[in-house]
């Protein structure tokens, strides 16, 4: 089991492994529509991908995983998938925590998370709380997230601490703005990977991929597994990332 794990790894350089990958899970409708199924169907496979990719990184020994799991502009879909979303959400918590304990991560959540609903949120705070002590590996779950918004609620309250006196306005740094957004505290993303095809970020963590790999892929959520992320990460590997500098300099 493990010399095929080495196998399968042997393209991996593990010094040179990406800390935070964050994936934009994109294809569940298509894949169902591919299958004559209906587009619930799509989400339901798309939770094993979850399975797949949270057990892949943690194996890998990648220290945080973001996965978009729902937009705020996924609130604009039909009333029935929105529905069918948010239970499939509390089926996941309900499910995978166990598994999570077996695999020592840590849950963690950002977005506008009130708006999931008492019923999700409860589930969230239980999960995030039982995990809290898990070192292994962060597992972010962005919920009702939307960068705009983020950064929008980072301003409003910004703003509050300014008029409160607890925020001094010639004292704002880049610092202290990614202390004021849902993922304080947290590596910025090294690599981003999108399945389904589709080559934007749809209003994803707009601050924090600045300098973030990107890397796109047709394969559709449902059908994504630990080959693909595999070959994800050995692209990252070859890429030389300049931060606006020169090669000469990086290399030296
Ligand atoms: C991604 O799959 C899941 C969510 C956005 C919640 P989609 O549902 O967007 O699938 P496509 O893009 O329609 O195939
Ligand atoms: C992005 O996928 C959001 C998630 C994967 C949760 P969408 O399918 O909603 O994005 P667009 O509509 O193609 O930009
Ligand atoms: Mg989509």
């Amino acid at each position: 089991m493990l010399n095929d794990l080495r196998e399968k790894m042997k393209e991996i350089d593990p010094e040179r492994l990406p800390r935070h990958v964050a994936i934009i899970m994109d294809g569940n409708g298509r894949w169902a529509e591919s299958h004559a199924l209906g587009r619930v169907m799509g989400h339901r496979k798309g939770a094993e991908s979850v399975r797949v990719a949270v057990k892949t990184c943690r194996e890998l020994g990648i220290r945080y995983l973001t996965l978009y799991a729902f937009s705020t502009e996924n609130w604009n879909r039909p009333q029935t998938e929105v529905s069918a979303l948010l239970k499939l959400l509390g089926e996941y918590l309900d499910n995978e925590v166990q598994g999570l304990m077996d695999q020592d991560i840590r849950l963690a959540a950002v977005g506008c998370l009130e708006s999931l609903g008492e019923s999700v949120l409860a589930k969230l705070r239980e999960a995030t709380a039982r995990t809290a002590g898990n070192q292994s590996m962060v597992l972010n779950l962005a919920l009702s997230y939307g960068g705009r918004d983020e950064l929008t609620a980072a301003v409003n309250r910004m703003v509050a601490d300014a008029l409160a006196g607890k925020l001094a306005p010639q004292a704002i740094t880049q610092e202290s703005v990614a202390g004021y957004l849902y993922t304080a505290g947290m590596p910025d993303p090294d690599l981003l990977i999108r399945t389904g095809g589709e080559c934007r970020i749809s209003n994803f963590l707009l601050w924090q991929m600045a300098y973030t790999e990107f890397y796109f892929t047709e394969v559709l959520w449902p059908d994504f597994r630990e080959s693909h992320l595999l070959k994800a990460v050995a692209e990252y590997q070859r890429r030389e990332r300049r931060f606006g500098m020169t090669s000469g300099q990086i290399r030296k």
